[in-house]
């Protein structure tokens, strides 16, 4: 696709330059370069903590690290982007320890540990391309990374088959969620070690299984561009933990295990059992979400991928009205988006900022892009930053 000033060019490997700096700030070479990929979803938010369904792609963008083991119990861990470092004994890794992003990589060791794995000391030096707050899971990307290092370099041999990157994945969303605070429901973590190249990954999260969706965009004349909005977001604050909490408290009344287990059909009837009209307003977010990714998923096996922006739109708006976790700047990214040429868009990830995108007719990718650029100009909101991106790889090792 030919760039357009509008668009921000595809990521360089900084496969050398992380290595580098690991040689620099250690004084001996890595053992290697790990990397893996921050993820959009297609479609399917907020589902992976319901058991539903979701269909996240991997990005280009990725997080490498370079890493060498170390005979003691030891942690260093350095940052390129923070020139932040942390230094700390494995023993030491708990809840709330270390703090920021260490706390993720930093909790996929503790975890590793916990899963049964023998674990030592690591050097470890991160330079990622998933920008932070962008609701693109960058801590995904650094934990799959870590994890990919660690599995390698104490012979995990976690990164074989789906089977076993299942388990790394489960391992990722442990640190995440016990060490890092964030209550995440797991979708980034699959997304960062199960992806494929070329294809998005229908997931189930009740019982962990995986389809590899096809998803070539350029093949029909589309692009899927990201809109970040720049309007940061974060898990760890209480607004994700208490959509959870809304969702729990809707199959507690319901008495089911989760609202996975509420048919589509019967929505209608289930919601007047429902306590408050809040609740119920989650709870429908929640039901007709799945049943969303199920026809998308659906469209996308019969070549229909145009289609799909019906379903962007209708799942944008159930996200703004019913489960209430848009915001202003990615309201106007997507009504920007679709009145300007996009076959529809959406919020994408945890929401309350972060990253839309859209599905673009490739001709109207640089219309589009200058249009949302115009619209966050005439509110004040500061420049979102778009960029086309294709479904990459997962967690690997790259030298
Ligand atoms: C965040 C979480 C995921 C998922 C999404 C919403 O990205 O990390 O587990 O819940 O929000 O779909």
């Amino acid at each position: 696709m030919p760039l357009s000033p509008e668009i921000s060019a595809p990521p360089a490997s900084p496969g050398p330059t992380v290595a580098q700096s690991f040689s620099e700030a250690f004084g001996s070479d890595p053992a290697g370069v790990w990397s893996a990929p921050g993820r959009v979803n297609l479609i399917g938010e907020h589902t992976d903590y319901n058991a539903g369904l979701c269909l996240p792609i991997a990005l280009p963008q990725r997080t490498y690290v370079a890493a060498a083991p170390r005979a003691d119990r030891l942690l260093r861990l350095c940052s390129l982007q923070s020139g932040q470092r942390y230094e700390l004994n494995l023993e030491d890794v708990r809840v709330g320890n270390p703090t920021g992003w260490g706390g993720y990589a930093a909790g996929v060791l503790w975890a590793l540990q916990v899963a049964g794995h023998e674990v030592r000391g690591l050097d470890v030096m991160v330079n990622g391309q998933v920008p932070f707050g962008s609701g693109l899971s960058s801590s995904a990307a650094l934990e799959g990374a870590v994890g990919a290092a660690a599995s390698d370099l104490m012979g995990l041999d976690l990164l074989g088959d789906d089977m076993a990157r299942a388990a790394l994945a489960a391992i990722c969303v442990n640190a995440e969620n016990t060490i890092a605070g964030a209550p995440t429901g797991g979708m980034d973590q699959s997304a960062a070690l199960r992806c494929q190249v070329g294809h998005a990954l229908l997931l189930d999260c009740r019982d962990g299984t995986i389809a590899q969706i096809p998803f070539d965009l350029s093949a029909v004349g589309l692009v899927l561009l990201v809109m970040d909005t720049r309007a940061e977001h974060a898990n760890v604050d209480g607004q994700y933990a208490q959509r959870r909490a809304s969702c729990q408290e809707a199959a507690e009344q319901l008495g089911v295990a989760s609202l996975r287990e509420v048919g589509f059909n019967d929505l209608h009837e289930t919601l007047d059992r429902l306590s408050d009209e809040k609740t119920r307003a989650r709870a429908t977010h929640v039901v007709t979400e799945i049943e969303r990714v199920r026809e998308t998923v659906a469209l996308l096996r019969a070549g229909r991928l145009a289609d799909v922006g019906a379903l962007f739109n209708a799942s944008h708006a159930s996200m703004r009205d019913d489960f209430e976790i848009s915001c202003a700047e990615l309201d106007i990214a997507v009504e920007a988006a679709t009145a300007h040429g996009a076959l529809g868009a959406r919020m994408t990830g945890g929401g309350f900022g972060g990253s839309a995108i859209a599905l673009v007719p490739t001709d109207r990718t640089a219309e589009v892009s200058s249009a949302v650029r115009h619209a966050f100009a005439a509110k004040g909101f500061d420049a979102p930053d778009c960029f086309a991106v294709t479904a990459g790889g997962p967690a690997r090792r790259d030298s």
